[in-house]
């Protein structure tokens, strides 16, 4: 097309496509150059606007690293990495949830009754529950990679104070399908604002806080994967989540129990908890795949 203009942009970007691409990347590119297209019509988007735009983009490229992904954290901010989750969200299951850039490969084994919370101050959080199928049947051997912030709020990788894989773990489930470990109560925290993706929630007059959590990734043969995470219902930011990672059935209650009342045997901080602590109780429920 030797004359292009901005009513046969689009059919002319898709007319360079080979006969032989791959179908789907088609199918999604053809997608995106519509909706880009047309985006940039609506907004009758100026040279300004477009530089700004991939200023931001190369930010993100210069600030992120092997730890750091700014680009994730665009894409948490913007509410697309949700939308991903949501559209591909199997009924049935426990819903998923954003992973987040702060999950790191390599975390410990660690045996039901563990200890997570160490010489951290805090309350004592005992966290269990059961990983089943859709129709309660506890699925032995899964894999539950499990990770939090420090009471500061920060992650291991965002902390020189913490060993690299501190509030980091990985359990198998036995016959029971039971997961259970301590850890310190989570609390809500900040998203990191340094970079452009502070600059976006600043310019839009957006905080930056999430409610506190739990995060999880749930690995079992013949089932889908499920990352996800689990909240506490008496939060301030749970109706707020920065990243929109917040689903009904993923908000729990925490139990208190009084002084006194630990578990006498099967966890590692047995015969070591004087005052107060919290219980999550949360199953997990795997769809097949
Ligand atoms: C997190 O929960 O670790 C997280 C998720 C999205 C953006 C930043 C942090
Ligand atoms: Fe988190």
């Amino acid at each position: 097309m030797r004359t292009v203009t901005k009513d046969t942009i689009t059919q002319a970007f898709l007319g360079y496509m080979a006969p032989d691409t791959d179908p789907r990347l088609r199918e999604v590119l053809t997608s995106l150059a519509r909706h880009l297209h047309a985006f940039v019509k609506e907004t009758n988007l100026t040279h300004a606007e477009w530089e700004k735009g991939i200023e931001m983009l190369e930010w993100a490229g210069e600030i992120s690293d092997t730890e750091r992904h700014e680009m994730i954290l665009l894409s948490d901010l913007l509410g697309i990495s949700s939308l991903v989750d949501m559209v591909n969200m199997v009924p049935g299951g426990t819903s998923s949830s954003v992973l987040g850039p702060f999950h790191i490969s390599g975390a410990p084994e660690i045996p039901i009754g563990f200890d997570m919370k160490r010489h951290f101050p805090g309350e004592v959080l005992l966290a269990t529950g059961v990983i089943k199928n859709a129709a309660g049947t506890p699925i032995e051997g899964a894999r539950i990679d499990i990770w939090q912030t420090a009471p500061n709020g920060l992650y291991s990788s965002q902390d020189p104070e913490q060993d690299t894989y501190s509030f980091h773990g990985i359990q198998t489930t036995g016959a029971d399908g039971r997961y259970a470990f301590t850890t310190v109560k989570p609390v809500s925290y900040e998203v990191p604002t340094d970079g452009p993706g502070g600059a976006l929630l600043d310019a839009t007059g957006r905080h930056a806080w999430r409610p506190s959590h739990l995060h999880f990734i749930v690995k079992a043969n013949g089932y889908r994967t499920l990352v996800s995470e689990i909240f506490a219902d008496d939060d301030p930011y749970l109706d707020e989540d920065a990243v929109f990672g917040v689903r009904e059935d993923l908000v729990m209650q925490y139990a208190e129990h009084p002084a006194g009342t630990f578990p006498a045997e099967g966890f590692e901080l047995s015969g070591k908890v004087d005052g107060p602590w919290l219980k999550a109780e949360f199953d997990l429920v795997l769809t097949p795949g």
